[in-house]
Formats: C-alpha cells, structure tokens, sequence
C-alpha cells in the first residue's frame, strides 16, 4: 500500500509521461500487444485488463479459479488462462497455451496476497512462506515459465506489480503513510521483488522490466479503505505495459514518477 500520491485523475494511462519528472515512457501505446495479467480476475488486475483492452491489445485474463476468470474475460472481451502462479504445473499449461495461440509480448505479474498482518512478535517464518509463494516465489515461477517466449517478441515487457511497502525508503520516512504500516510478510516479500525485479532487469537487458506501485486503492485487498480509485491505480500498471524498446528498465515507478528502493 502507498498514499495516493497524484490528484490528477486526467493523467493519460496509455502514452506520454504524465507529469514532469517521469521518466521517459517511450512508449508503445497504438501498437497492439499480447498481454498476459496474472490475478485478472478483479480489483487491480482486471482494471488494467480492461484499459489494455480498451487501447486495442490483446490481453490474457489470468485467473486462478476458473469460472471467476471467464467470467471476466467474457465481460471484458478478453481470453481467459488458468494460471495459479503457486503451481507449476498450472504454470506451465498456461504458457503452453499462450505459445500455441502465438506467443507474449508482455507479462504483468499482479497476483498478489497481503498475508499475515500479526504483529511483529506474533509473526512465525511460515507465515513469511506463504506471501513469498504468491509475491516473490510466484513472479519468478512465472517469469522463469514465460521469459523464453518474451524473449520471441520485438519488444518484452514485464510489470512486476509491487508496493511503495516494499520501499526501505518510503516505509522509514516518517512523512509517508507507508512508515506507519509495521508488519513483517507483505512489506519484506514485495521489498525482496524489487530486488527480484532489478536483477532480471540486468539479466535481460533487451527486455523492459519495471517494478510499479499502483499506489493505495480501493480493492478487496484492503477492505476497500484505499482512497485510490481502481482506474487510478491501474494507471502505472497500464503505462508501464505499454512501454516500448526505449522506455525505462530496472525503474520503481508510481503514476508521479521514481519511488525510492
Ligand atoms: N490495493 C492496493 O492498495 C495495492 C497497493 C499497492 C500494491 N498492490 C498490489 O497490487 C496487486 C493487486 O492487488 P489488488 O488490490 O487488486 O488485490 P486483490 O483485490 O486481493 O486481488 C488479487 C488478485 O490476485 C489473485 N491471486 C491471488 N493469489 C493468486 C494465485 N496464487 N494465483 C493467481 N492469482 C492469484 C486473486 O485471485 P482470486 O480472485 O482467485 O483470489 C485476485 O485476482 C497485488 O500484487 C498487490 O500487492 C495493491
């Protein structure tokens, strides 16, 4: 979670940098991709589903549960995969589906638990293990699955859908909400994907691979106590997946701009 940081809700979700200070999107927004988005089903994940539809891609619903995810990918006019990224072999058949269709362009990894919230001295290394099955072991589960076939596309792109919890520099700075939020799982898994995030990124540099964070939105996630809008927090997610060969690799973005690792 992070406090929404930008009032500006006209900001362009498909295209050039919102606001001064973003880094360069080069974007690829106007070309359409083959888009897959893990946990798609609702909330964040099918937002962003529903705005890459919408600018004319092709997009793979990514659902664990079957029934939920065609019946979003039915709504939103979108293919439905079953994909539940704690198993391989679930893993596995859904990128051999993707790679029969054709192949990816672009993976969004957004599947993503919050956990235990037990306090501190409460908190046992097993109820580490489960968020990191979902937040950290997930992404590289699928990332491992799905890089050769990005590696077939002109212009790989992965999202890894992070939090400014998982910033070491927002959650010590006492002006930021995040600082207030004190828990072990969900803050040390997403801060060990930006790690995660920034060495793929050194390991396939002819790929854009960015970590986001949506910021604090309204979602079953939370209750619905974000005073972020869902349209408001796919923003970054929509954006950074349509970066093209010249965008940003390796970054830590919010809709405003750069967090701090
Ligand atoms: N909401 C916020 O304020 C906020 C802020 C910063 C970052 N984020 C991040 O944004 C991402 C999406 O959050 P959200 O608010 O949309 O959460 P959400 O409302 O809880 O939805 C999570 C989605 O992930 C899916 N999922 C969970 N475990 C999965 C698994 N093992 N395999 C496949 N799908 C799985 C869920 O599927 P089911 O429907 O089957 O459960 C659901 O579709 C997460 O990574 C979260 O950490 C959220």
């Amino acid at each position: 979670m992070s406090e929404p940081s930008n009032t500006d809700t006209s900001a362009e979700t498909t295209g050039a940098a919102a606001s001064a200070g973003d880094p360069d999107p080069s974007s690829s927004a106007g070309t359409p991709r083959r888009i897959l988005i893990t946990g798609a089903n609702r909330s964040l994940g099918r937002e962003a589903a529903r705005q890459l539809i919408e600018a004319g891609h092709t997009v793979w619903i990514g659902a664990r549960d079957a029934e939920r995810g065609e019946a979003a990918a039915a709504d939103l006019g979108g293919h439905f995969v079953q994909i539940d990224v704690t198993d391989d072999a679930s893993v596995a058949a859904a990128r051999d589906t993707i790679a029969a269709a054709g192949g990816l362009d672009v993976l969004v990894n957004n599947a993503g638990v919050l956990g235990s919230t037990d306090p501190v001295a409460e908190t046992t290394a097993d109820d580490l293990r489960e968020v990191y099955e979902t937040n950290v072991f997930g992404v590289v589960r699928v990332s491992q699955a799905f890089l050769p076939l990005l590696a077939e596309s002109e212009a790989p792109v992965v999202v890894n859908v992070s939090s400014g919890m998982g910033s070491l520099g927002r959650t010590t700075d006492p002006e930021r909400i995040e600082s207030t939020i004190v828990g072990l799982p969900y803050p040390s898994s997403k801060a060990a994907l930006n790690m995660v995030t920034s060495q793929y990124a050194k390991a396939y540099p002819g790929m854009r691979i960015n970590a986001v964070d949506p910021g604090y939105t309204a979602t079953d996630f939370n209750g619905h106590s974000g005073p972020q809008s869902v349209e408001e927090g796919a923003e970054i997610i929509v954006r950074a997946a349509q970066f093209g060969p010249d965008g940003p690799t390796g970054a830590y973005l919010d809709r405003e701009g750069t967090l701090p690792w």
